[in-house]
Order: C-alpha cells, then sequence, then structure tokens
C-alpha cells in the first residue's frame, strides 16, 4: 500500500521523540511530520534544550511542541525555535498530568481559549510560523461538544487552523497521566463531528491507531497522528520495497550508529538513542540478541560490536 506522507503525523512523546528520534524517522521517511516532546517555554528560553537538534541539517518537518500559558514567555521560545530553523510550533493543551495541569498549562488551556487566543496572537507578533494545537475532546466534567467548539471557535480568531485532537476525554482528578492514555474511551465520532463543523479547518484525529491502514477515515479528517505504535514500529513509515526492506533497514540503522559514535566523540551521546533502535529488528530472527547487544552498548558505549553485528549478517528473515 502506498503510504500517503501527508496523511500520517508522528505523536509528541515526552523521553521517546527526541532528537535522536526525529533524525532516525528522518532516515526512514523524511517526509513524515513528528511532533517533539513537550518543551516548557522556559526550559526553551533558559536552557540550551534546542541545541540538542542542531545536528539535524533538515528540521522543516520537525514540528517543536511548546508548554506553557504565559504569552510573551511563549512568544518568546516560539523566536528561538523559529532561529533555530523549525518551521511549525505546537502548543501542548493536552497534558493531563498534575504537575502540568497545577502549573495551569496542558489540559487546563481548553478550558481557557481566550487566553490560549492571547498567547497565539503574541507569538504570531512575533513569528510567522505555523502554529497548531494539540488538545482532547474534554475534560473532568467539562466535556460538552460545546467545550471544545468554544476553544476552536476562538482560536480561529487568531488564525490558528491546525488542531490535533486526541480522541479522549481527560480525567484530571483520578487518573495518573499513563491511564488518562487508556482508560477514557475513544470517541473518534466527535472528531469526525469536530471536522464537519469546522470545515475549513485541518483536522489530524490521535489515539489508539496501530498502523497505517486506516484509510477508510481518510474522507473525515485531514490526518492521523499515531504515538506509541509508531514509537515501537518506526518502520511502519518506511517507503522502500518488501524485498529488500531489511537490507534498507540494517543500511539506515548503520547510519544511524555511525552518527551516535561520532556523538560519543563529540561527547553528545544520550542513551535514548540507543532505546530508539533497541526492538527496531522485532520479528526478525536475531532480535534478542540485537537486544541484548544494545543493552551492552549502553552499559560500555561500544558501539562498534553493533555494527559488527550487522556485517555479520546476525539478523536474518525467520
Ligand atoms: C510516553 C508518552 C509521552 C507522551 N508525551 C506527550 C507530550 O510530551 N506531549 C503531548 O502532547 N502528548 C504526549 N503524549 C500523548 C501522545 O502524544 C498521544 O496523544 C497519545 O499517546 C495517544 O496516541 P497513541 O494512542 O497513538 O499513542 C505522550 C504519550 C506517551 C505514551
Amino acid at each position: 500500500m502506498a503510504l500517503n506522507n501527508n496523511f500520517y503525523c508522528i505523536a509528541p512523546m515526552m523521553g521517546k521523540t527526541d532528537s535522536f528520534f526525529c533524525y532516525l524517522l528522518g532516515l526512514i521517511n523524511k517526509k513524515i511530520s513528528v511532533y517533539t516532546e513537550m518543551m516548557h517555554a522556559e526550559t526553551i528560553i533558559r536552557s540550551k534544550i534546542l541545541e540538542s537538534y542542531n545536528f539535524i541539517e533538515d528540521k522543516k518537518k520537525i514540528v517543536v511542541q511548546i508548554a506553557g500559558s504565559k504569552p510573551k514567555r511563549l512568544a518568546l521560545a516560539a523566536k528561538k525555535v523559529t532561529e533555530f530553523g523549525f518551521n511549525e510550533i505546537n502548543i501542548n493543551c493536552g497534558c493531563p498530568s498534575n504537575r502540568v495541569v497545577s502549573g495551569k498549562f496542558g489540559i487546563s488551556l481548553l478550558l481557557e481559549p481566550k487566553l490560549v487566543r492571547k498567547c497565539v496572537e503574541e507569538i504570531h507578533s512575533k513569528v510567522s510560523n505555523k502554529v497548531s494545537i494539540k488538545t482532547r475532546i474534554g475534560v473532568d466534567e467539562h466535556n460538552s461538544e460545546d467545550i471544545l467548539n468554544s476553544f476552536l471557535y476562538e482560536l480561529n480568531k487568531a488564525g490558528v487552523n491546525k488542531f490535533i485532537i486526541h480522541a479522549r476525554s481527560a480525567i484530571t482528578k483520578k487518573l495518573s497521566t499513563k491511564d488518562n492514555l487508556n482508560i477514557p474511551p475513544l470517541n473518534y465520532q466527535r472528531v469526525y463531528k469536530l471536522k464537519k463543523e469546522f470545515n475549513k479547518n485541518e483536522i489530524i484525529i490521535n489515539g489508539g491507531f496501530k498502523n497505517i491502514n486506516k484509510n477508510n477515515i481518510i474522507k473525515n479528517v485531514d490526518g492521523i497522528m499515531i504515538g506509541r505504535e509508531a514509537y515501537k514500529n518506526p518502520w511502519m513509515f518506511n517507503t522502500s520495497m518488501t524485498y529488500n526492506a531489511l537490507e534498507s533497514k540494517k543500511r539506515i540503522v548503520k547510519t544511524y550508529i555511525r552518527l551516535l559514535e561520532n556523538m560519543i566523540i563529540d561527547q553528545y551521546f544520550s542513551k535514548s538513542s540507543l532505546f530508539h533502535i533497541q526492538n527496531i529488528f522485532n520479528g526478525y530472527s536475531g532480535s534478542k540478541k540485537w537486544r541484548h547487544h544494545v543493552s551492552y552498548a549502553l552499559a560500555d558505549k561500544k558501539l562498534i560490536n553493533l555494527l559488527k553485528f550487522l556485517d555479520y549478517d546476525n539478523i536474518k528473515i525467520v
């Protein structure tokens, strides 16, 4: 099946969609958009976090997700993001974690459309980049259709025309962040209805998608964002021919490892970079040994052993 690069994108995931994952994804398919893990505006402004993306030359398909609710600080962060070469900024209005909610950002912003509008207007006064919003269909007892409709209506006034909707409500007081990803039921119909009501907006649906075979919903929304399954198997976005997929995968993993080797020399190595490839050969013979080798490399940083493992053809089709 041909992959529609514009229809799918990869969700922001804390501790997962870091610069290394974005780079790996770019090797697999440079046309798929990937959203960075949430970065707080203050972190962007005060730290060197964006520098960790400097090794990626083309950042056009990387969307930076910013968290926060202070208009001027968000605008300053957005300016910095732009100066680093990213095209699109996404505002997190969906995270239900206690820490985030008590900081009055994330999902609590769904109930503050005027404030979010002010944030976007302030950002637009500093940069011309596209600004998109990621949110959920409701929060706690505020899950009437009116809540989300009013939110979009207000943000349209600030020129926002792209919304990513996690098709679940958030339950902030009773559920953990993890449970909020699984327990509130998915309601795709609500997102389809939103698209009908805001048909000029780009509406991307998110939540529970396992693969790229959901073409039957193509007519209901403008795109699908995939999170957990995309992390587990980023290879689903590969467009190389099936008959040489394994060779192509090995080639890409080698390129990735060579980059990491240079990073070790420059002391920019991060352990998460190896987690991203730990499961990449699952389903092939030799995958268990591969996972062990990655664990050793995590401990001793000798990536050469991973390259040798691949060179000796230890991974094979079952
Ligand atoms: C480990 C993890 C970290 C996440 N971090 C973020 C985040 O930083 N920002 C955000 O908007 N959503 C975050 N999410 C939520 C995902 O973006 C997505 O909305 C959710 O996983 C549902 O999509 P899925 O069913 O395809 O995984 C995270 C999810 C996971 C599993």
